[in-house]
């Protein structure tokens, strides 16, 4: 500087020359000071190392502010007034944001904390939960997996023969009558299967004895929708041919399931009974597990529940199928998935297993 007063003490051109060269430098200084004053104000972090490292970089012993006061000495003293403001504001600014953004940070879980407990388990998901009635077939499926039965299947849309008269149902049977079963219309020969008796027939047409199959499926039947009946609904048909099968082998495997399904003090009972395709028939009857037998009103006061159609293999079902019915014997046994289920569940009303309110279908995925 004194340098530069000597200079222009002697020569007027170069005194111009060198306010010049002075009024670039303040100029350049000037751009610096905004280009800073605006990084400031802009900016952000998202951690305190981050606002560290900021705060370092501006106002450290190497920062930009000492480069910036390093530059200041060179300003005429008439502009230093002005431009020492303005480096005032640098250090007051990055002070506020250095703060503000510290702040911040520091608030934000208090925050969240304060929007509630966060130890409290998250949002559980509504996953929903199996239908009654699913619950019910897998139960009866699993019972008699155990006393080694497999599951065996067949089509919804059946003909005469595997539903009617492979069963042995006489040609003037009334199930055959429209009044009962649903037929395709201008195919006589095609109809909805009326029971899942007909997968009996299946299985027999395509294994040989020993058998033992359990074969849950739906069945259609034309009838008037009420508490106590529908036009679709869901069997569960059970199959055992071997040799020498006797009636008492059904007795104990029912039994067995009765125990198992209803609960170990469960009791049967077998009333004689009528069906085409087993010669004897009988109804099965399990000692009413909603009173234990004393009579209640689901059970009408005779402390028996009926759960079950069975019978020994007609030998006409047999030979209709090709076994021997001189070398094989066998039972079988069928029962409606909706009413075990009311019994079990002690629901009045079989439409509710339908209408899909899922305040119903909820409430049994534990129970069983
Ligand atoms: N198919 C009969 C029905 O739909 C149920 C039935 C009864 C099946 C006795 C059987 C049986 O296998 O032996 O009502």
């Amino acid at each position: 500087m004194r340098k530069i007063a000597f200079l222009y003490s002697y020569s007027p051109i170069i005194a111009i020359f060198v306010v010049k060269i002075q009024r670039k430098q303040t100029m350049a200084l000037i751009d610096k000071i905004n280009d800073l004053l605006g990084r400031i104000e802009n900016f952000n972090a998202t951690s305190a190392a981050e606002i560290e490292d900021f705060r370092v970089k501006i106002l450290g012993r190497k920062g930009e502010l000492n480069d910036i006061l390093e530059e200041f000495k060179t300003v005429p003293s008439e502009e230093k007034r002005v431009l020492g403001q303005q480096i005032n504001a640098i250090k007051t600014k990055a002070n506020e944001r250095v703060a503000a953004l510290k702040e911040a940070l520091d608030s934000a879980p208090v925050a969240a904390a304060s929007s509630g407990d966060l130890s409290r388990p998250a949002m559980t998901e509504n996953l929903g939960s199996r239908h009654p009635i699913s619950l019910v077939r897998n139960e009866i499926c699993d019972i008699f997996s155990r006393l080694g039965y497999t599951i065996a299947d067949g089509p919804e849309i059946e003909d005469d023969w595997h539903v009617f008269s492979a069963l042995n149902f006489a040609p003037e049977h009334p199930a055959r009558d429209m009044q009962d079963t649903f037929f395709i219309e201008k195919h006589p020969d095609v109809l909805l299967r009326t029971h899942t008796s007909s997968i009996q027939v299946r299985t027999m047409e395509h294994q040989k004895p020993p058998i033992r199959v359990i074969c849950p499926g739906r069945v259609f039947r034309n009838e008037a929708i009420s508490a106590r009946a529908h036009c679709i609904f869901h069997q569960i048909e059970g199959l055992y041919i071997d040799e020498k099968v006797s009636f008492a082998d059904m007795k104990q495997s029912l039994l067995y399931f009765a125990k198992e399904f209803f609960g170990e003090q469960t009791q049967i009972r077998m009333r004689p009974s009528y069906f085409p395709f087993t010669e004897p028939s009988a109804e099965v009857d399990v000692s009413c597990n909603l009173c234990g037998g004393k009579g209640c009103n689901v059970c009408k006061g005779t402390g028996w529940l009926e759960i079950l159609g069975c019978g020994m293999v007609d030998p006409n079902v047999l030979e209709a199928s090709g076994i021997d019915s001189t070398k094989y014997s066998g039972f079988a046994f069928g029962m409606g998935v909706e009413r075990i289920a009311m019994l079990k569940f002690g629901v009045k009303d079989l439409r509710l297993y339908f209408e899909n309110d899922l305040r119903f279908l909820g409430q049994f995925d534990s129970v069983l």
